[in-house]
C-alpha cells in the first residue's frame, strides 16, 4: 500500500513534527508499506527526505509564530498537485496550527483522500482549548475553571477576576497552542501583564486558567479504546516544552500508579472527552489530578507526538503494542473510516 506522510509544515512545532515523521516512515517502511514524504510548506518544490530530516529539536519553545504566507498557501498546491493520486491513505504526522486544527483535513476531504486520526470538526474543537472546555462543562466533565482573555483586555478588572475566582499560581495559556508554546504558570500578580503579553502573540484569545496541584496524567486513545494511563513526572518545575523535548527531564511511569476503579473513571472520562469533541482513530487526553483524585480535562491533543519515545508509542507498547503496529494501525483506522 502506498501512503502519503506529511510532516514539517509551518507551526512552531515544525521541528518536533519531523521528529513524528521520520519515525513514522522507518514504522511503515518496515510494515511493507510504499511511504512518499511530503512537506506541504514547499508545496511543488519538495526537499529530498534526507535534506527534510536534517532537523534539531530546540531546547526551548519558539518565542512567537513564524507567520510566512507563501508557506501555508503552499499546502493548498501540496494537496492538489503533490500527494499521488494512488495513495491509499494520508497519515498527517503535522502537530499545531495548520496541520491538527483541520485545516489540512479539510483539504484532503476536498481531495476525497483518506486520512489519519479526526475530521476536520474535531480537529478545529480540540485545538481550540476555549471550545473545548465550553464543550467539556457542558457536558458535565471537568475542567479547571478559567477566566477568558481579549485583546485590549482591561488589566485591572482581569486581576479583580483571578482574585474573585481562584487566586494564584494562574496558568495563562493561548487557546491555540500546543507544545506550552506562549503558556506561563504564573505565581504573582505582577506576571500576568507579561505572560499576557507573550500568551497573545500566539492567539487573540487567552484563557487563565486555576492551577491544579496534584498529579499530571494522560490518556491516549486508540480506536475509541483508551490505553494505559501515564502518570508524567518533570524532574523541575512542569511539565513544559524543555521537559518534554528533552531527554532525561521527565520521568514517565505507566501505567500510573492509581487504583484500578479511579484508573478505570479517568480512562472513561478521557473516551467521553474524546468523543465529545468528534475526535476520532486516535489521540491523547491531558489532565491534572488534584488531591483529591479529581480528574481535570486540560485539552484534548488530536495529533499528539509519534516519535518512538513519544507517550501515545509508550502507552501502547505497555499493552504489547509496539510502535510499527501502532502507525499501521492507525493507518488502518483511516482506511476503514
Ligand atoms: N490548570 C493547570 N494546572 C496545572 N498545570 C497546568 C494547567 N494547565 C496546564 N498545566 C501544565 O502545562 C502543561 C501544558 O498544558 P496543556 O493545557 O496540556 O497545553 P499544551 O500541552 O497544548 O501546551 C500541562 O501538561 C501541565 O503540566
Ligand atoms: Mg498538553
Amino acid at each position: 500500500m502506498k501512503i502519503a506522510l506529511l510532516c514539517g509544515g509551518v507551526s512552531p512545532e515544525r521541528d518536533i513534527s519531523l521528529a513524528s515523521g521520520k519515525n513514522v516512515a522507518q514504522a511503515l517502511r518496515s510494515k511493507d508499506y510504499e511511504v512518499y514524504v511530503i512537506d506541504p510548506a514547499y508545496g511543488v518544490n519538495q526537499p529530498s527526505e534526507d535534506n527534510l530530516f536534517t532537523f534539531s529539536i530546540k531546547s526551548e519553545a519558539p518565542k512567537s509564530v513564524n507567520r510566512n504566507p507563501l508557506s501555508q498557501r503552499a499546502y493548498i498546491e501540496t494537496v492538489n498537485n503533490v500527494i499521488p493520486d494512488d495513495v491509499s491513505a494520508v497519515f498527517i504526522a503535522l502537530h499545531g496550527t495548520w496541520g491538527e486544527d483541520g485545516k489540512i483535513q479539510a483539504l484532503l476531504d476536498y481531495r476525497g483522500l483518506p486520512y489519519t486520526g479526526s475530521g476536520v470538526l474535531g480537529s478545529a474543537l480540540a485545538m481550540d482549548k476555549l471550545i473545548s472546555k465550553r464543550i467539556f462543562t457542558g457536558c458535565g466533565i471537568l475542567t479547571p475553571p478559567w477566566i477568558t482573555v481579549y485583546k485590549n483586555y482591561d488589566l485591572e478588572v482581569i486581576k479583580n477576576e483571578i482574585d474573585r475566582q481562584f487566586g494564584y499560581p494562574a496558568v495563562v495559556k493561548p487557546i491555540n497552542q500546543g507544545s506550552t508554546v506562549g503558556m506561563a504558570i504564573i505565581q504573582k500578580e505582577n506576571q500576568l501583564d507579561e505572560a499576557l503579553t507573550v500568551a497573545l502573540r500566539f492567539s487573540d484569545t487567552i484563557i487563565i486558567e486555576m492551577y491544579v496541584p496534584g498529579k499530571e496524567i494522560t490518556v491516549s486513545v486508540l480506536g475509541n479504546e483508551p490505553l494505559p494511563i501515564i502518570e508524567i513526572r518533570p524532574k523541575h518545575g512542569y511539565y513544559d516544552y524543555r521537559s518534554k523535548y528533552t531527554a532525561g527531564m521527565t520521568d514517565y511511569i505507566v501505567p500510573a500508579p492509581l487504583d484500578e476503579v479511579l484508573s478505570n473513571n479517568i480512562q472513561d472520562i478521557a473516551i467521553k472527552a474524546f468523543r465529545v469533541l468528534g475526535c476520532q482513530g486516535f489521540g491523547r487526553m491531558d489532565f491534572r489530578l488534584n488531591n483529591a483524585d479529581e480528574a481535570y480535562c486540560l485539552e484534548a491533543n488530536t495529533i499528539p507526538g509519534l516519535t518512538n519515545t513519544s507517550l501515545v508509542p509508550k502507552a501502547a507498547r505497555a499493552v504489547g503494542i509496539e510502535f510499527e503496529d501502532l502507525c499501521d494501525r492507525i493507518v488502518r483506522y483511516a482506511i476503514e473510516k
